[in-house]
């Protein structure tokens, strides 16, 4: 790839007079003591011609940046070969720094049958979960490391494959589902969406650190609880969602959703070992989230009176009145 050496301009440059709005002066313009600018405005000059020279080099005189990735290969159409390790060898200055770009370059490159997940490409929708040398992450906010040693990616770990480098998560949404993720309210008759709901500032801040959960289930599948007893046990990314509406202050139905997880698997087969809090990577604490819902369970702690009680009238903060039924 060629740049084009004339839209190549050191950013030192851009400040000397010659690249001034209409108001600086010219290059023939210098003035008494002007000396020392205008020496700048040359070694500028001197910068841009080594940048043009430099841009001028190929990308084949670049020496290669060689690492090695090893990458997890299942394929269900051909199930007479077994899953394997697949060794690739990629130039990383052909590519760009992330995993997942590593990845899009196996795919475009080397070899177009290569499966694996992804949409955002910014740590948003959480598809790309996968275990990057030993670590469950997202491949694209991971920055592939320029060492000697392998890039080593599977998929992520105890879930079923469906093929290469992408994991069933059937069975891990069905249990996200159980949960009822999203506002359950008794309105009083109101009627849903009949009137405002109202959250002090003090109540949103209870669920920092629990919205921002992305469901990639990098946490789900470290836990080793999950992997013996996935089938019952609900795992920490779903109970950290668990959590996130039991103390959601407009939500009313804390007691039901205690109530449904009160057993001997869905939520204590945790044991506290604090993988799924070190792995986030969204630097979330799941873990905390499992121990809170297990003491709000036993009955150590009690959910808060939400500072707005669900059957008070409200004044409007824009019109002054009191909020009434639409
Ligand atoms: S808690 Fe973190 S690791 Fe677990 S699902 Fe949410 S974002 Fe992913
Ligand atoms: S703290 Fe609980 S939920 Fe988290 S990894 Fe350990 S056992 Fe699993
Ligand atoms: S592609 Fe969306 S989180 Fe990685």
């Amino acid at each position: 790839m060629f740049l084009n050496p004339l839209k190549v301009i050191p950013r030192r440059a851009l400040f000397t007079p010659r690249f001034l709005s209409s108001k600086g002066r010219k290059g023939s313009e210098w003035g008494e003591g002007d000396e020392k600018l205008e020496a700048a405005v040359t070694k500028s000059q001197e910068e841009l011609d080594d940048c043009v020279n430099a841009s001028s080099k190929t990308c084949e005189e670049v020496p290669p940046k060689l690492k090695t990735v090893r990458v997890y290969r299942w394929n269900p159409e051909n199930p007479a070969k077994k899953a394997h390790m697949q060794t690739f060898t990629v130039d990383l200055n052909r590519c760009g720094s992330m995993v997942l770009d590593v990845l899009f370059h196996l795919k475009a490159v080397h070899d177009p049958t290569l499966a694996f997940r992804r949409s955002c490409r910014e740590g948003i929708c959480g598809s790309c979960a996968m275990n990057i040398n030993g670590v469950n992450t997202l491949a694209c906010i991971t920055k592939t490391s320029t060492d000697d040693k392998p890039l080593i990616i599977y998929p992520l770990p105890h879930a079923y494959v469906i093929r290469d480098l992408i994991p069933d998560m059937g069975h891990f949404l069905e249990q996200y589902k159980m949960i009822d993720p999203y506002l359950k309210r008794d309105d009083k008759g109101f009627g849903p969406g009949t009137r405002q709901t109202l959250q002090s500032t003090r109540d949103r801040k209870k669920l920092d650190g629990l919205y921002e959960c992305i469901l990639c289930g990098c946490c789900t599948f470290s836990c080793p609880p999950y992997w013996w007893l996935g089938e019952k046990y609900l795992g920490p990314a779903v109970l950290l969602q668990a959590y996130r509406w039991i103390i959601d202050s407009r939500d009313t139905s804390h007691k039901e959703r205690l109530a449904k997880m009160r057993d001997y698997y869905s939520v204590f087969r945790c044991h506290t070992i604090f993988n799924c809090t070190k792995t986030c990577p969204k630097g979330l604490n799941p873990g905390r989230a499992v121990a809170q819902v297990k003491r709000l369970i036993a009955g150590y702690t009690k959910k808060e009176e939400p500072d707005f009680p669900p059957e008070e009238t409200y004044i409007d903060p824009c019109t002054g009145e009191p909020q009434i039924k639409c």
